[in-house]
């Protein structure tokens, strides 16, 4: 049973296995990322829920780029599917959607989409979900080191005012109109026990919970059992 007093405020999943789930029902990989955005669909509505206040969800990286032009097109043409479909939803249900990672070097057609989606959801006041898009957690911290030495440069900044604060707020987390505190629980499928490069800096204190389900599978039945094994941790942050 889910602990309504536990409840982690921000929760971030790495979307994975969409290809293997395709390959096993001898599918094309895009129909697996179709299914994938299914399933996306299901946890952003449950997250909503379940009272979560941040959603963040690796979407594309920063090294996803080696795919084919095909998959990689394909990908974009689903995720313009899914925000323009969906839209309407997340208003409604009063998602607020913002973009972790430099999605201007995506497709016209999914900047447009996503533009509009970023300026309708706006002001919402319920979920905060992040979409990383074109995102790499290493990219993330370069463009804050960059940002910050422009800033000692014009002597804005002086170097002992890098602090931990200085830089978080310079990450994709930390910008004023998105600001999202450090997930408390981390949740990768299919298998896999990496973290692909994301959230490098936030997740230095988070719980990982590695369920054995490929993407398109997993329900809010497993999303609920994720956050049970989360609230079954005991976290102590270094100290005893
Ligand atoms: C995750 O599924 C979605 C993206 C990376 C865009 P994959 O496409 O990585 O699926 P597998 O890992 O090949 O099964
Ligand atoms: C991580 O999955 C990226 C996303 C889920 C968007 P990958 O499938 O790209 O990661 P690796 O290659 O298995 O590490
Ligand atoms: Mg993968």
């Amino acid at each position: 049973m889910l602990n309504k007093d536990r409840m982690p405020i921000h929760v971030a999943v790495i979307m994975d296995g969409n290809g293997r789930w395709a390959k096993k029902k001898n599918l094309p990989r895009l129909a697996g990322h179709n299914a994938g955005m299914k399933a996306m669909k299901k946890i952003v509505d449950h997250s909503d829920k379940l009272g979560i206040k941040y959603l963040t969800v690796y979407a594309f990286s920063t090294e996803n780029w080696k795919r084919s032009i095909v998959e990689v097109s394909g990908i974009f043409k689903l995720l313009v599917t899914y925000v323009n479909s969906d839209l309407h939803g997340l208003v409604d249900n009063n998602v607020r959607v913002k973009v972790f990672g430099d999605y201007s070097q995506l497709p016209k057609d999914a900047v447009k989409s996503l533009e509009e989606t970023l300026e309708a959801t706006r002001d919402n006041t319920g979920l905060q979900f992040n979409i990383a898009l074109n995102y790499g957690g290493r990219d993330e911290i370069k463009k804050a080191v960059v940002k910050l030495a422009e800033k000692v440069r014009t002597g804005e900044l002086e170097p002992d005012e890098i602090t931990e604060e200085a830089i978080d707020r310079e990450l994709y987390s930390g910008a004023a109109d998105c600001r999202t505190p450090d997930p408390e629980l981390i949740i990768r499928t299919s298998g896999e026990l990496r973290l692909s490069n994301f959230l490098l800096w936030q997740s230095a204190y988070s719980e990982l919970v590695f369920p054995d389900v490929l993407w398109p599978d997993f329900t809010p039945g497993e999303y609920e059992k994720a956050i049970e094994d989360y609230q079954s941790r005991e976290r102590r942050f270094g100290g005893r």
